[in-house]
């Protein structure tokens, strides 16, 4: 296994609008960024990716963008974003962009070209069709609900949009559009750029002859998904974006491509034929998700045990994990596969000890490394996500769902619960904004905030500094290779990692119980010493003990 940066490094996701506001407007931006570098060295972070900041009339919160080579008006301007990135390689941080390329806002000027005549010279940028007799083009629905066509008066036809009506798809079969994105890619790695991560990038390419998709069923969650997640063409494109663009830079790459297996990352990652360094599966965030009912359900260890070994084992020696339990898509892992109750700091640190320990590249999304937690507005109205508002319109006008039951089904799951403001510290706007927020802060912010974090040892935070101090320190951490132990364990998840002989036992209790672990008989070792752990170990039997709840152990065996 190669060697590389990339691979020992550490990443943190902000997500600007929530992150820091300096001009008291109630918007994060860049500048409120600059003013948190310091603060992201204290922890330790080398990488940092940033959501989206280019110009966006913000139906998806900058997921919809209308010019790749701006600022954000509310966010800055290009000159405060040449600020922002000398002053995170001052301090040795590299800055990974959002790379939002499957569609654009429909303010992009391409777009508004497109859709004034059918022959317009960008009219094929895009995914026109006329309809049928009875409707859109084909069948295939919206991630965001609906139809994933939308009629357009002008000319009469339809255009295809796979996230909301303000996102149309790209036409990535014309050489044009590609020409396009990889000069803006060049354009921001001369400008000082150290990779991106790429959105929905597996959905690039769409079957041809765009066909009618088969009723929902399996793993597929939106209709017509097996004609564009990672379709025929897909390979073919990243590639030719590596040979253009990629290779010519040493940069961090990772795409996010929802509904993957191993193999097709594999495909995609591979350390020699990849295009990209990494991928962002979801098999573990869909756990607890009833795809059939838009809700959630229990997870279970098992499943999330099963997931994440197949996961480690079957992209090991040929691919590279990106390891994440949240980000602006989901919810609060604290509160998710946590406590986010009595047991919120310890389980915050056992999650956070669980990501940190599996082979691959650890990411952090803001808020994480404080344990913050999911939140329960009382009003759909308190609530800004496109994707919250649309679902909970569908279920309770179109389903005949109790506005209730639909607003709980919301606390559980809505993006919201990652982007409520950064918690600063326990003052009014939680110091984030001196003015009113443009979403509402999660009302824990007096208890839940960085200043109180950053004074107490024990806290979170200086347990995340540990992890990535230590990962930077041993080799193992990085390099690594996992096995499961215990798999038939309903409570306790633990896992070896070995290299050169040294060898690493990680126990975590998912639960608020006290479950026993026993270490399997063809584990040989006879004396472990703790290398961390959330709870105060006394000396005692290292092969059989009893763990508090929520408790990790990561022991060095010998
Ligand atoms: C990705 C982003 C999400 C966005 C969607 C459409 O899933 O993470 O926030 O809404 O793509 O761009
Ligand atoms: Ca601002």
């Amino acid at each position: 296994m190669n060697k590389t940066w990339w691979k020992e490094c550490v990443v943190y996701q902000i997500y600007p609008r929530s992150f820091a506001d300096s001009n008291g407007d109630g918007i994060g931006d860049l500048r409120g960024i600059l003013g948190k570098l310091d603060y992201l060295k204290t922890l330790g972070v080398d990488v940092i990716w940033l959501s989206p900041v280019y110009k966006s009339p913000n139906d998806d919160n900058g997921y919809d963008i209308s010019d790749y080579q701006d600022i954000m008006t509310e966010f800055g301007t290009l000159a405060d974003w040449d600020e922002l990135v000398a002053g995170m390689h001052a301090r040795g941080l590299k800055l990974v962009m959002d790379l939002v390329v499957n569609h654009t806002s429909d303010d992009h000027p391409w777009f508004v070209e497109s859709r004034k005549s059918k022959d317009n010279p960008y009219r094929d940028y895009y995914i026109w069709r006329p309809g049928k007799a009875d409707g859109p083009p084909n069948n295939w629905q919206a991630f965001f609900t609906g139809s994933a066509w939308e009629l357009d008066p002008a000319t009469g036809e339809y255009y295809l949009h796979l996230f909301t009506r303000r996102q149309p798809d790209l036409n990535w079969e014309n050489p044009k559009v590609r020409r396009e994105v990889f000069d803006m890619m060049h354009w921001w790695l001369k400008r000082g750029v150290d990779g991106f991560r790429m959105d929905v990038i597996n959905m690039l390419s769409k079957a041809p002859g765009l066909p009618d998709a088969a009723p929902l069923g399996g793993s597929r969650h939106v209709q017509g998904s097996e004609h564009f997640i990672c379709g025929p063409r897909l390979t073919e494109f990243l590639g030719e974006m590596k040979r253009d663009v990629l290779s010519h830079y040493d940069i961090l790459t990772v795409g996010e491509t929802p509904m993957v297996s191993p193999d097709d990352a594999v495909a995609l990652t591979h350390e020699e034929t990849g295009a990209l360094n990494m991928v962002f599966q979801f098999e573990h965030m869909d756990l607890d998700r009833n795809f059939a009912e838009q809700g959630s359900q229990p997870w279970k260890l098992q499943d999330l045990k099963a997931v994440m070994t197949r996961w480690q084992k079957g992209l090991e020696g040929r691919a590279w994990n990106s390891n994440y339990l949240s980000n602006h898509d989901q919810p609060r892992p604290v509160s998710r596969y946590g406590d986010d109750g009595p047991y919120r700091v310890v389980s915050a640190k056992m999650l956070a000890t669980f990501n940190h320990l599996l082979q691959g590249t650890p990411y952090i999304y803001q808020g994480e490394e404080i344990g913050m937690t999911n939140v329960a507005f009382p009003s759909i109205d308190d609530y800004n996500d496109v994707a919250t508002r649309n679902v909970y319109r569908v279920q309770t006008q179109e389903l005949g769902l109790d506005p209730q039951v639909a607003l709980a089904g919301i606390h559980k799951r809505s993006r919201d619960n990652a982007r409520t403001p950064m918690q600063w510290s326990g003052a009014p706007g939680a110091g984030f904004t001196t003015g009113a927020p443009w979403i509402k802060l999660n009302p824990n912010y007096p208890t839940i905030n960085v200043e109180q974090a950053l004074a107490d040892p024990d806290s979170v935070f200086y347990y995340y500094q540990t992890l990535i101090q230590l990962r930077k320190a041993n080799p193992i951490f990085v390099y690594g290779t996992y096995d499961m132990i215990l798999p038939e364990h309903d409570e306790i998840y633990a896992f070896t990692r070995t290299l050169d002989g040294e060898r690493l036992l990680v126990v975590l209790n998912f639960t608020a119980t006290s479950p026993e672990f026993a270490a399997p008989a063809e584990l040989a070792y006879s004396s472990a010493e703790l290398v961390i752990g959330n709870y105060p170990v006394e000396a005692g039997d290292v092969r059989r003990f009893t763990l508090r709840p929520y408790e990790a152990r990561v022991y060095r065996l010998a």
